[in-house]
């Protein structure tokens, strides 16, 4: 397994609608197995394609024992309401609170292909949602009010001086307005 470079806010491709996987290859499989051992690095609970570079829908999660490589993953049911302080491992140090559901079942392909239904609440439902966000170029700060989100960016703006080692710290791109 190898660690990937993680792509940080401002990459165009973390804004990239996703492709779906019609057939999980050696190749794929490599690069969920990549993918855990760099969310494990990075002490991350989701990680998904676009942010190590990759167009695929496909992510993983690892929430306490539970850890999933999901392939073209897609939110079935929803129920409730939950805030949640969020991270991202492409927005380092920057946390808000969310609003989500509070509990998902997710359909996905697990690495063999095979169909999978995953059911979360708290820490996994959050994090399923976030991750399936990033495959359709959506970022946390996209949910967030236009005030928490300009504190967010000033927060981001001081800290990404701090990440000139991650891969393509570019200049902060302009967010949509208000969601
Ligand atoms: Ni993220």
């Amino acid at each position: 397994m190898a660690r990937l470079d993680i792509h940080v806010l401002g990459s165009p491709i973390l804004r990239q609608e996703t492709e779906l996987v019609t057939h999980i290859t050696p190749e794929l499989r490599r690069l969920a197995d990549d993918m855990l051992d760099t969310m494990d690095a990075a002490k991350g609970v989701g990680l998904a394609a676009p942010q190590v570079g990759r167009i695929e829908r496909l992510t993983v999660v690892g929430v306490d024992d539970q850890r999933f490589a999901l392939f073209n993953p897609e939110i079935i049911r929803r129920e409730g309401k939950i805030r949640w302080e969020e991270g991202c491992l492409s927005i380092p140090e920057v946390f808000a609170e969310v609003d989500r559901s509070a509990e998902v079942t997710v359909r996905a392909l697990d690495i063999d292909g095979k169909v999978i239904e995953v059911t979360g609440t708290e820490l996994l439902a959050v994090c399923l949602q976030h991750e399936i966000d990033h495959l359709h170029g959506k970022l946390f700060l996209d949910r967030l009010s236009l005030l928490k989100r300009r504190a967010a960016m000033r927060t981001w703006e001081e800290e990404k001086l701090q990440y000139p080692k991650l891969l393509r710290v570019l200049p902060v791109e302009d967010l949509p307005p208000e969601v």
